[in-house]
């Protein structure tokens, strides 16, 4: 494995009826808090009432920003930030999903910077200060809750590009299992995607002796996998939404990948797909990972094998090393198609007309993957292996 140093500052708060841990937490930051939340969930499931209680036994003053998009866009963390320099926010508070908390992100350094946060999406410039920042999850997916990073959309551009920081790492993240209970099933089977697809970009790295990565990673891998089924068929049992909420959070913590630089060219190609198309991440992941695998098979075969036997039970009696791994990648299909996810991009009604753009937008740094280098022709014929 590679030297490395690890640090992550989050504090994480885990379990039932852990919202009261804000009546600790916020005081430490002040009093003047921006509420973020997203198209309304919240207010539904009752949420937003009971962090609106907690605020105001604090005393504190709230300004709200509401609505923000899934795949947020950078007109919104605009307005976020106007409201924090107008009303000299002291703490962002982000109560929601993956979406919410990465406007959040974003909102927190652009609120420390004189000009568009869009300069460090396109790495014309690099934060040097932000305001801090609590988290409450509801959906278990994108792992960021625990992660410096944030994925944000330009409207005008049609750009969709992540950036990441260290100062942009939640203060504290709040997480009850119970806050995910109202997430429909479709939202749910994209996290868990989301979930396992962070996993395969850990896992598909080019280090020696990463045993104890690997491990980790497939031992995430078979719990997703054992227990997807069941929480699809039961959405408010609690120990599965806590199985798939803590399963979240170790996949994009840093700490699966310590010592290893995982291949992210899945991620790039979905994040150009939904620039476009504005797909949930997770339903674009599950038609192009199965389909990024087999354009990269030949690079490691014997990766491919091990994911295969290790995680999906392959048998491997009688077969070459090639047909073992290529029925580890059906296994993987199989399995997504068995839960609802989708599978191809006519699913979303996505055609051929606009592969050209797309392509150019994942090539927008250059080649880019670091188990497999891929170019704007493969970029290409992952998409075209995919309508
Ligand atoms: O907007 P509301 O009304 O809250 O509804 C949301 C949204 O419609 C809903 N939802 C969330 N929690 C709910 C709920 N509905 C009912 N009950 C609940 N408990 O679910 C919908 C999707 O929410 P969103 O936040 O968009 O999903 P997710 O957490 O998957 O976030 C996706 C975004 O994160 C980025 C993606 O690209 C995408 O923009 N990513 C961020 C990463 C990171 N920061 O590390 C890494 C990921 O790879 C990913 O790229
Ligand atoms: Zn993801």
């Amino acid at each position: 494995m590679n030297n490395f140093e690890f640090y992550n500052p989050t504090k994480l708060i885990f379990g039932k009826g852990k919202l009261e841990t804000l009546k600790r937490e916020i005081p430490r930051y002040g009093s003047k808090i921006l509420l973020v939340y997203g198209g309304g969930s919240i207010k539904r499931s009752g949420l937003y009432d009971k962090v609106i209680t907690i605020l105001g036994e604090l005393g504190t003053e709230v300004t709200e920003l509401a609505g923000v998009e899934p795949n947020p866009r950078l007109s919104t963390v605009h307005k976020g930030v106007e409201l924090c320099k107008t009303n000299g926010i002291e703490l962002i508070l982000a109560v929601g999903g993956g979406s919410v908390l990465d406007c959040s992100k974003a909102i927190a350094v652009g609120a420390k910077y004189d000009g568009d946060m869009w300069d460090f999406a396109e790495r014309k410039a690099v934060p040097k200060e932000a305001l801090p920042l609590g988290t409450v999850l509801t959906m278990a997916a994108t792992g960021s809750e625990m992660n410096g990073n944030s994925v944000i959309s330009n409207e005008v551009t049609e750009e969709k590009l992540g950036w990441g920081s260290i100062l942009a790492y939640p203060a504290f993240s709040i997480l009850d299992p119970e806050h995910t209970f109202t997430l429909p099933k479709d939202q749910t089977v994209y996290g868990m995607v989301d979930i396992m697809s962070h996993v395969f970009e850990h896992y598909f790295h080019k280090e020696k002796n990463t045993l104890v990565q690997d491990e980790f990673c497939e031992s995430v891998l078979r719990t997703v996998i054992e227990t997807a089924p069941k929480l699809i068929a039961d959405l408010e049992n609690y120990e599965h939404r806590e199985t798939i909420l803590l399963s979240g959070t170790l996949a994009l913590n840093g700490i699966l990948n310590m010592g290893l630089n995982g291949d992210w060219a899945t991620h790039n190609i979905e994040h150009a797909v939904s620039a476009v198309y504005d797909i949930p991440h997770g339903g674009g992941l599950a038609i192009l990972f199965p389909n990024w695998m087999r354009h990269n098979l030949h690079h490691d075969v014997d990766r491919f094998k091990r994911l295969a036997i290790r995680v999906f039970g392959v048998d491997p009696a009688g077969k070459s090393d090639l047909e073992i791994a290529e029925a580890g990648i059906d296994a993987l299909r199989a399995f997504w198609n068995s839960i609802g996810a989708p599978s191809r991009l006519a699913d979303y009604e996505i055609d051929d007309s606009k592969l050209d753009i797309m392509a150019e937008k994942a090539v927008r740094f250059g080649p880019f993957g670091n188990f497999a280098t891929l170019d704007k022709q493969d970029v290409l014929e992952i998409y075209r292996k995919s309508l």
